[in-house]
């Protein structure tokens, strides 16, 4: 006899004072695990990677350290530092077979697309895929991290009709890869200003494509799974994608001028998502917004021109909405706000720009599977079910 659940039949999700249905949609300020990889305080514009503030790691460190820092819990020696920017080094140029793979991929996609397939395939190409064990994981993360700025970098490339350039074992990783992508040297403010972006992207915390990589390596599935996983949840606007959205969203505004219309219009009419506002823990300014909005302003001026002309168009932006009832509801400015100016000034492409998040956060992804799993559960949370049971199944040619 067809029938709905009573509450008692599904005793796990209800509480018991109450009686009422406990329903986290989205998740919010679940703990999945204990962890010692970085802590953020939404309320206080604060963030750390492994106990050091993302203000002293922009200021002082470089993305190779970092990424040491995140992956083995403290700041390495001189030595330590070197084998590992060697390691790295060593393993940037990718197969040809991902090559010939890149020039078969529609010139059209968004390369967040490219990348996951890209990926995807490298990993059925990589010397140790059948290693299963904590240092076959390690390898396969330096070797990933070093490859991904090169897809990235000779797809742009492929689909400009350009000559690639290859890695130059002389520079660092952020600077090798704009080195690669533009196929220039670059300015000194250039080095800094893609260094920093990629230290400030490197980690955060359970955000959306973190956990999914982690979810995907719960199953004991294989580190580049995880990895496309991850890609495939950074890609949503929602998420990674801001950064691309905040600067299409920039364009539509088109000037100073209209910068109060199209707000009241689109944001507090419309009820349109402002792009590169708002975040699921911060109830403050994002910390790394603040930083990459001084690299904006000061590139933007440099630069002058268009990208002059879009700085100027986010910061009234900015000013209106911060003086909005968004901010009163804790909607804040975050990091995608104002890294998109920064990447459109060093001369990405806007569709290119989630690519660079990908590539930095790369290092987060494997920092959390590498703890996650340490000490490993498979992710399987349950839902409230809410439809029928027990209907009669009725023949298809029964049906009306
Ligand atoms: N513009 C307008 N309104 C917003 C915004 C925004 N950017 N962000 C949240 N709100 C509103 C929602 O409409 C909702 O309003 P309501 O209570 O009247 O329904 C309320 O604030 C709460 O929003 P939620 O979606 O529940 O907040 P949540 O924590 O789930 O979402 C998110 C966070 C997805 C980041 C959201 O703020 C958003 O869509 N921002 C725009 C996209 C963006 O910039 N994403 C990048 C985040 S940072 C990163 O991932 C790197």
């Amino acid at each position: 006899m067809v029938r709905k659940l009573s509450p008692e039949e599904q005793p796990w999700c209800i509480d018991k004072e109450t009686g009422e249905p406990i329903i986290n949609k989205g998740v919010q300020n679940v703990c999945i695990d204990k962890s010692t990889i970085c802590y953020i305080d939404g309320y206080h514009s604060k963030l750390f990677y492994r106990g050091y503030s993302i203000e002293d790691l922009a200021k002082y460190s470089n993305f190779e350290e970092t990424t040491f820092l995140l992956l083995n819990g403290y700041l390495p020696t001189k030595n330590e530092l070197e084998d590992f920017k060697t390691k790295i080094i060593n393993e940037r140029e990718i197969p040809d077979k991902v090559i010939d793979l890149l020039k078969m991929i529609p010139r059209d996609i968004e390369p967040m697309e490219m990348l996951r397939t890209a990926v995807s395939y490298l990993g059925n190409l990589d010397p140790e895929r059948h290693d299963i064990s904590r240092d076959g994981f390690y390898n396969k993360a330096i070797r990933l991290i070093a490859k991904m700025p090169t897809i990235v970098a000779y797809f742009y490339r492929i689909i400009n009709d350009k000559e690639l350039v290859h890695p130059n074992d002389g520079m660092n990783h952020a600077e090798n890869f704009l080195y690669m992508f533009l196929g220039r040297d670059l300015e000194e403010i250039e080095k800094d200003a893609i260094d920093t972006a990629f230290v400030l992207y490197a980690e955060h915390e359970m955000n959306a494509s973190a956990f999914t990589t982690v979810v995907i390596a719960s199953t004991a599935a294989d580190y580049y799974s995880s990895i496309v996983g991850g890609i495939g949840a950074l890609r949503g606007p929602l998420h990674g994608y801001a950064n691309v959205e905040a600067m299409r969203q920039f364009n539509e505004i088109g000037s100073v001028d209209n910068v109060e219309k199209w707000f009241k219009e689109y944001i507090l009419t419309k009820k349109k998502r402002l792009m590169g506002f708002g975040h699921r823990v911060y109830r403050s300014y994002d910390p790394r917004a603040k930083i990459f909005r001084q690299y904006a302003e000061k590139l933007a001026k440099m630069r002058g021109g268009k990208i002059l002309e879009i700085f100027k168009i986010a910061n009234k932006l900015e000013e209106v909405a911060l003086s909005s009832p968004l901010a009163e509801k804790g909607i804040y400015t975050n990091t995608d706000y104002w890294s998109a100016i920064v990447y459109g000034a060093l001369g990405v492409p806007t569709d290119f720009f989630c690519t660079l998040f990908a590539i930095s956060r790369v290092v987060g992804w494997t920092a959390h599977i590498l703890e996650y799993t340490e000490n490993n559960r498979i992710i399987r949370p349950r839902l409230f079910y809410v439809g029928e049971v027990e209907k009669e199944y009725i023949p298809i040619d029964k049906r009306t």
